[in-house]
């Protein structure tokens, strides 16, 4: 294909095809609400997958960390420490209960929370610290693990972009107490909008039930337990629908599969353009060693924000779609209002305006990133 007609598309939502078979299934089951047959195969294939104690599904991530918040009791008076260089979701889960963001830089060459600032963040208050796993990357568990510990707070992965990911050869979410993965399309597996909560305590998967199901002991009716199901706790409707359940069944069968793929395409990326990182016209993202990602997305760092917005549009012109991606938190309106900055931010600043993500997902062939790797060194010179 000529490079005039070449259009490379930023994402696609993975579809493998077989869907339709287990969601017939959900259909012949009748059974379309939250807490189904097929949900609760899910949930056990996640509590495997991810060597996690339990697990529930959820309509987003955002509601994982939402209840996440709930169960940690988190609320006014209460901070949390998460990386400026984050999701709004990942902020606001604790801001809505009223706790106080408080953000803290990322490594430039991962962009996550860096452990060696968390002593200067802590506070009396300090209730939780989130561990958001950017791009299927690890954080450093041993030292967040430990940082948790000495100081008896919560630890809560945001794992929106890590399943299958792990550290040390340990997969990513079975680390916190609790942990969030999202479904949402553009994730390695998906169910167009869903997530899920894993849970590393037993207490808290007990206390998790009602919460998801509106604050009712209905799970305790329903196990013929109570005559009839009544408010016994804050809560809200967190389940997922049977039908999305059944989309992701199928999608997290094949997630073996798929992850490998995506890791071939970013490893393609990383050793196309390291000739340009060692000519010092680019940096690549570098993973701490213990950490094996699950190729969930590729950042080029750029020399300026002003030299990324040219290559992305050249890149544009040679039909190659590529994006920028958070804005920090600390400088964003709502982040402002609700959050702490209690350092210099200078790394999460200069690092998310230089920072440009590649085409990557299932679909995309390895010659579509030799291509984008040929083109990239075209416009760079390198
Ligand atoms: C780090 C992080 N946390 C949370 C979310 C929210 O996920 P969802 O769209 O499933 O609510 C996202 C979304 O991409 C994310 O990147």
């Amino acid at each position: 294909m000529s490079s005039e007609s070449r259009h490379i598309p930023f994402s696609r939502p993975l579809l493998l095809g077989t869907e339709a078979d287990c969601l017939q299934r959900a259909l012949s089951n009748q059974f379309f609400s939250g807490n189904g047959p097929i949900a609760h195969g899910c949930e056990q294939r996640l509590k495997e997958l991810c060597n996690a104690q339990g697990a529930v599904l959820t309509p987003s991530c955002t509601h994982a960390l939402e209840l996440a918040a709930l169960l940690c009791e988190t609320g006014p008076g209460d901070e949390v420490l998460l990386p400026a260089y984050a999701f709004s979701s990942t902020a606001n889960a604790f801001a809505m209960r009223g706790a106080v963001p408080v953000f803290v830089d990322v490594r430039p060459e991962d962009m996550n929370i860096n452990p060696r600032l968390l002593e200067q963040a802590i506070s009396p208050r300090t209730k939780a610290v989130v561990a958001l796993h950017y791009g299927g990357m690890a954080c450093d568990m041993d030292a967040l693990t430990a940082f948790a510990e000495r100081h008896q707070i919560y630890l809560i992965e945001d794992a929106a972009q890590a399943i299958g990911a792990t550290y040390r050869g340990r997969p990513l979410g079975s680390f916190g107490h609790l942990a969030a993965l999202s479904f949402h399309e553009s994730k390695n597996v998906h169910c167009g909008e869903g997530g899920a909560l894993l849970i590393n305590r037993t207490e808290m998967t007990e206390r998790a039930l009602p919460m998801r199901n509106k604050g009712t002991n209905r799970h305790e009716f329903l196990a013929g337990k109570v005559q009839a199901y009544e408010w016994t706790s804050p809560g809200s409707a967190y389940l997922m629908p049977e039908l999305n359940a059944a989309f992701l069944h199928t999608q997290l069968q094949a997630l073996q599969t798929v992850n490998k793929h995506r890791q071939k395409l970013w490893e393609t990326y990383a050793k196309g353009l390291q000739p340009l990182e060692e000519a010092g016209l680019l940096q690549l993202p570098h993973p701490l060693p213990e950490a094996a990602h699950n190729g969930h997305l590729f950042f080029i760092r750029c020399r300026s924000a002003k030299e990324r917005l040219q290559l992305s549009k050249q890149l544009s012109e040679r039909g190659i779609e590529a994006y920028f991606h958070y804005q920090p938190l600390h400088l964003s309106p709502a982040g402002k209002r609700y959050g702490r900055k209690p350092m210099p931010l200078p790394v999460t600043e200069r690092e998310s305006q230089r920072l440009l993500r590649l085409p990557l997902y299932y679909e995309l062939q390895m010659e579509d990133v030799e291509y984008i790797v040929h083109a990239i060194r075209d416009i760079l010179g390198g």
